[in-house]
Parts: C-alpha cells; structure tokens; sequence
C-alpha cells in the first residue's frame, strides 16, 4: 500500500446468507477511509444486488468473466492490480474448496488465482461444513499459501444449528484488516488514526508466527509506534510500581506476560439517548488488572462504560458495545492469559435508531432484540486462544453447576463463578467484596468471601502459578 492512500480493497462477495453484513463491512472500509470495489459471485447476487453494492462503494460492481470490453483490456488482472488488499467475505466452503484447489470458473476465482496481492478470506458457513475435514484441509492449505483466514464466529446459525461458523461482525472483520495492513484498526464507527508506519508493519508482523517472542516484540514495537489514541507507548512501561498492590507479590511473577482482561458493562444502544445496560461496575476486572500489572505483567485493559480510573501501568481501550469489545479484544491479542471479567450484554437491539424514539399515543415500541457475539467461546475457539483462558460466571442459582457448563461451552481453562443475587443495590454488581468458586478441570475451590482487591491478588498468583507450568 502507498503510504499516504486510501486503501484499495477488492470485496469478493460469495454465495451465503451472510452476505448481507458485506454491506455493513464496505460502510465500515469506506467511514476509515478506505476504497471498495466489489466483485459479486453468482451465489452472491442471490443474497445482495449490484445494485445494493454500487450505491455502497460507489463503484462499479463485476459479475462476470465475460465481460468482452473489460477482458479486452484483461479486466480480471487489473482488478487486482488497482487493489491493495483483496477480501473474500462471506467465503463459503465452496469458494475456500476453489481456492485451495486453484479452480478457476468464474470472475471471482481467476482473480483469486492470478493475483498477487495479499488475501484475506473471512468463512461463514454451516458448522458441520466449517468443522468437515475437508473444509479444515482447504484452510490449512490456503494459510499455508499465505492466506490469512479468519476463524469464524460461533453461535446459533440461520439454519437453526449453534456452533462455529458464523461470519464474523463487520466491525471485527474491519480491525483484522486495519491490524493486517496496518492502517489502523478502528472500531466501528471511528475515524482511522492516521497510520505513521504505511501498510507494511501489520503485514511484516502477520507473518511472525502468533505466540513466538519475536511476535510479540514485533507488535509491541508496532504498538509503541502507532501513537493512537487508544494505545499510547507511555503506557506500555515502565510497568507501574504504584498500582495501590504495594509488595503484594514477591518479585514480579508476571514479567514478561501479556495479560489481556475485559471489564465492566456493555451499553447496546437503542436510540442516541437510551442503551441495554447491567449493573456491572468493573471493580472486579479493573482489580484484576492492576494486580497483574502490579506483578509485572505488561497488561491490556478492554473496559466497557465505567467511571473507574485507569490503574497505572495498564494500557485501556475503552468500549461501548459488545461487538467493540470483541474487536478490541481481537486486536489486543496475541496474549499469554486472558481474563473474561466483563458482564457482557448477551442482546443488542436489531435496529438502534438514528432519531430518539418519540413515545406514540398508541402502542410503546417492540424492541427486537438479537444476539451478540460470546468473546470468551471465540476466543476459545480462536487460532490465537491464550494460553490460559479465564472467564467469569454471574449466576443466581446453581452456580456451581452453571459455571461448569459454561467453561466446557466456551472452551475456557478457568471460570470464575460468583452468585450474583440478592436485591437491587445488595448484589456482587457494584460491590466491594465477592465470594468466589474458582471451577478448574481438576476441580472446585470455593473461597472465602473477601474484597475484590484480594480476590485479584490471589487470582493473579494462581496464573502466575499456572503459567509457570504450562512452560515447565
Ligand atoms: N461473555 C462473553 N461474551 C458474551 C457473554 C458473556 O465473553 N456475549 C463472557 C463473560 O465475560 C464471562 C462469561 O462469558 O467471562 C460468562 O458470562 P455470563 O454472563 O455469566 O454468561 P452468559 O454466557 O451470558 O450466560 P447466561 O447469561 O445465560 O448465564
């Protein structure tokens, strides 16, 4: 990419249900800055229209290979050489089969075939198509040439199923790309920062493999060199030795560790003025974080709407909404641990207004509600799963029971379950002391009712612990 353009990204649109979120993804590209121009497969058209996707990227839209004027001037080559990037979104198990087979049957596939520009394919299909073995070999064989292939997100499916597969949101699809080529990752809705380093850090840093060292240092020199809002390098060291922890660990058990937590509410807007909230402060994440800081850990605090401070030595991305969350969450990574703590908002209105709704004599409005996408089950689905995976479990009743169920749901290592009843105003939620059942494959240990401050200390040992032996 030159430094200084807009990125050029070639949309491939193939055939799936989930075609629909490629329009929200080219209002995402387009609101950063970016250039799209669109190539719809046959499968593609029967879910969007040309039509749709020229008044979005403004751009003309190709179809066919057969277009005479265009393969005159060898169109399908040039298609690609004026792009940067090229995208396949929805990629289906038939596209990614075509690919990793080197079929050439249609416009789509011959550009596939003859570029040489990066690829980024992004699957959605049914789960027992994305789990088949031969679904799973396309992919090793495409990563292997070099594609970068986004996991899918899990969750009930139009077919009615639950599992991987679902196209991830928009909003995360736009962060893998900003973070790939570097030209600054936004969440949904924000301006791009403006990018020093051009297109080739994200993609010098995607080909380290995630999880060595080197990866990791790569990305904080990255990191360090962004200057954006959300990461400053300040933050990034020295680590901070007045987190309110004092001594409270012997030497710095974390040193060396990236530790990723979520924390705090979701706010899922209705209309400008009103959202979907909880009653979750964020005290318990924020004092997880500032002890795995205090323990030398360099530490990634992705904080949902709270009032609290920033404990030192941590870096904050603050959020509003679950599918900001999950993209900022999805950036953070690559992490050795990663802690869950967020109460995350599990709907979000369909449509969120643009206008306040005005209340009308005669009915008040039905809120369709849909589901948002669970960060703690992709991330334990993930490529990039931390090593140690930690969540949260809020329940009022069975909470033993319930916890356990959802570390096997959501392919976590640990679960933090708290019983979340009791009245408005007496609940953990906003509390400062919390009883915790720390559920583990080996077991279950119930602590003692203590401050949140010390429910932290004593998780962030017991990673420390836990980190040493998965090295050993
Ligand atoms: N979580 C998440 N994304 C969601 C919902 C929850 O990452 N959309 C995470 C939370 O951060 C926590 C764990 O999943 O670590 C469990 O959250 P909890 O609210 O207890 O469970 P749910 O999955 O929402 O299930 P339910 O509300 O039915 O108890």
């Amino acid at each position: 990419m030159d430094e200084g353009k807009a990125l050029r990204i070639l949309l491939i649109i193939g055939g799936g249900i989930a075609a629909y979120k490629s329009c929200e993804l080219i209002r995402l590209i387009r609101r950063n800055g970016g250039e799209v121009t669109c190539v719809l497969t046959d499968g593609g058209a029967q879910f969007v229209t040309p039509m749709t996707l020229a008044a979005l990227s403004e751009n003309s839209v190709h179809t066919t290979l057969w277009d005479l004027k265009n393969e005159v001037e060898m169109g399908h080559i040039q298609l690609s050489r004026e792009a940067d990037l090229i995208v396949v979104c929805p990629a289906t198990a038939n596209m990614l089969a075509k690919m990793a087979a080197g079929i050439a049957d249609d416009l789509a596939t011959t550009l596939l075939l003859a570029t040489d520009k990066p690829v980024m394919a992004v699957p959605a299909m049914n789960v027992r198509m994305w789990g088949h073995a031969a679904t799973q070999a396309n992919v090793a064989t495409l990563r292997d040439a070099g594609v970068m292939v986004l996991q899918p997100d899990e969750g009930t499916m139009a077919c009615g199923e639950y599992g991987a597969g679902r196209l991830p949101e928009p909003d995360a699809i736009w962060a893998a790309i900003a973070r790939w080529t570097g030209s600054g990752a936004g969440s949904a809705g924000e301006a791009a920062p403006k990018e020093e380093q051009g297109g080739l850090g994200g993609l010098i840093a995607s080909l380290i493999p995630r999880g060595t060292k080197t990866r990791a240092a790569a990305q904080d020199a990255l990191l360090a060199d962004k200057g954006s809002a959300r990461i400053s390098p300040d933050d990034l060291g020295p680590r901070a030795t007045a987190t309110g922890f004092g001594d409270a660990f012997d030497g710095a058990p974390l040193a060396g560790r990236h530790v990723l937590v979520t924390a705090g509410p979701t706010h899922e807007p209705i209309d400008p003025v009103r959202y979907i909230a909880n009653r979750s402060s964020g005290k318990q994440g924020f004092a997880i974080a500032a002890a795995a800081a205090a323990a030398g850990a360099r530490v990634t605090l992705v904080a949902g709407p709270v009032t609290l401070d920033t404990p030192p030595g941590v870096t904050r991305i603050d959020v509003q909404t679950a599918r900001e969350m999950l993209a900022a969450v999805r950036t953070a990574l690559p992490a050795d641990v990663a802690v869950m703590a967020a109460a995350v908002a599990d709907w979000r209105t369909r449509d969120a207004m643009d206008q306040k709704l005005k209340k009308r004599s005669s009915a008040p409005p039905a809120l369709m509600l849909e589901e948002n996408p669970d960060i703690l089950a992709t991330l334990g689905t993930s490529d990039a799963r931390p090593g140690l995976l930690i969540g949260f479990a809020a329940e009022t009743q069975d909470v033993v029971e319930n916890a356990r169920g959802k570390r096997t749901r959501k392919r976590a290592d640990w679960i933090v379950a708290n019983d979340v009843s009791g009245g408005i105003g007496q609940s953990v939620m906003g509390g400062a002391s919390n009883t915790i059942h720390l559920v583990t494959q080996s077991g279950v240990e119930n602590w003692p009712e203590m401050p949140k401050e010390e429910v932290a200390v004593k998780l962030v040992e017991r990673i420390a612990g836990a980190l040493e032996n998965i090295d050993d």
